[in-house]
């Protein structure tokens, strides 16, 4: 299959083009020039991203600005202005699908602590998919509203739409640098280590449905998000655990 990756020069970019390059023919899209071969486009910018799409089958979308404190202006330009344009240039081109990069932050809401990455224990509730929006961020709202476009090209203007509710991946595939830290509560429900991560995008791929929606966890012990639409609907079923690495 021919795979576009915006926002491929970044973590989890790398990760998947290392994961998925042996099955697909990727197609790197950048902010800037990289040491491998992409196409540079900043995807808030409309005119420049007609025709870039031109020829692919599938379109993962991942640029973005990743920071739960990030600012309106960001979050307007880079992820809903950003998100619609690679919705359109995919209904251009004919690509028949786009797996986007979502996040738990849009039902993170409920059971934020003081800051997006602190789990308020007292809240823990076990959510599901169909759950309503409740965002912790503008960043949650943002990546919320990039699924309502989606829904929106998926159902009228025939773009496959995957939302990926992605957990939480870092710099090294482990949760235990969270030990000790405001965030362990957190890292420990929503990790999300690379071999799942490369599986989950692998398995969006193939998935032929007009719009899914599905979590992108580990499957940890202690998560707070029920997998069981996103094992059926996806056909995804993590292999790794947090609690793993915190019992050894
Ligand atoms: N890492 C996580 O735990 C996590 C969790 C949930 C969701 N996500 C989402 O996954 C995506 C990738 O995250 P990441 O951790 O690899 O972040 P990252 O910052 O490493 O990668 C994002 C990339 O997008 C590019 N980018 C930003 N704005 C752009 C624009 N206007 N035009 C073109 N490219 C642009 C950046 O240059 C960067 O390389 C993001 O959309 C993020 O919101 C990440």
């Amino acid at each position: 299959m021919k795979v576009g990756i915006t926002g491929a020069e970044g973590r989890i970019g790398g990760y998947l083009r290392a994961g998925l390059g042996g099955s697909h023919d990727i197609s790197s899209f950048t902010l800037t020039p990289q040491n491998f071969d992409s196409t540079v486009v900043d995807v808030s910018d409309a005119d420049a991203m007609t025709g870039v799409f031109s020829g692919l089958d599938a379109v993962i979308h991942l640029a973005g600005d990743p920071s739960p404190a990030g600012s309106w202006e960001s979050m307007l330009h880079n992820n809903i202005i950003g998100t619609f344009n690679v919705l359109e240039e995919s209904r251009r081109a004919g690509v028949k699908k786009v797996v986007f990069a979502s996040t738990n932050h849009t039902q993170h809401g409920e059971t934020m602590g003081a800051s997006p990455e602190i789990l308020d224990m007292s809240q823990r509730v076990m959510l599901r998919l169909g759950d309503y929006f409740n965002p912790s961020s503008i960043y949650g709202a943002s990546k919320a509203t990039g699924e309502i476009y989606g829904r929106l090209f998926a159902r009228h203007h025939g773009v496959q739409f995957v939302a990926m509710r992605i957990g939480a991946i870092g710099d090294e595939d482990t949760p235990l640098t969270a030990l000790g830290t405001p965030a362990e509560d957190y890292v420990r429900a929503m990790y999300l280590s690379r071999g799942d991560l490369v599986s989950a995008f692998q398995k969006a791929l193939e998935v032929d449905r007009e719009f899914t929606l599905a979590y992108v966890i580990s499957n940890n012990g202690r998560r707070i998000f029920d997998l069981r639409e996103t094992n059926e609907n996806l056909g995804f079923y993590p292999e790794d655990d947090a609690e793993t690495f915190f019992q050894s």
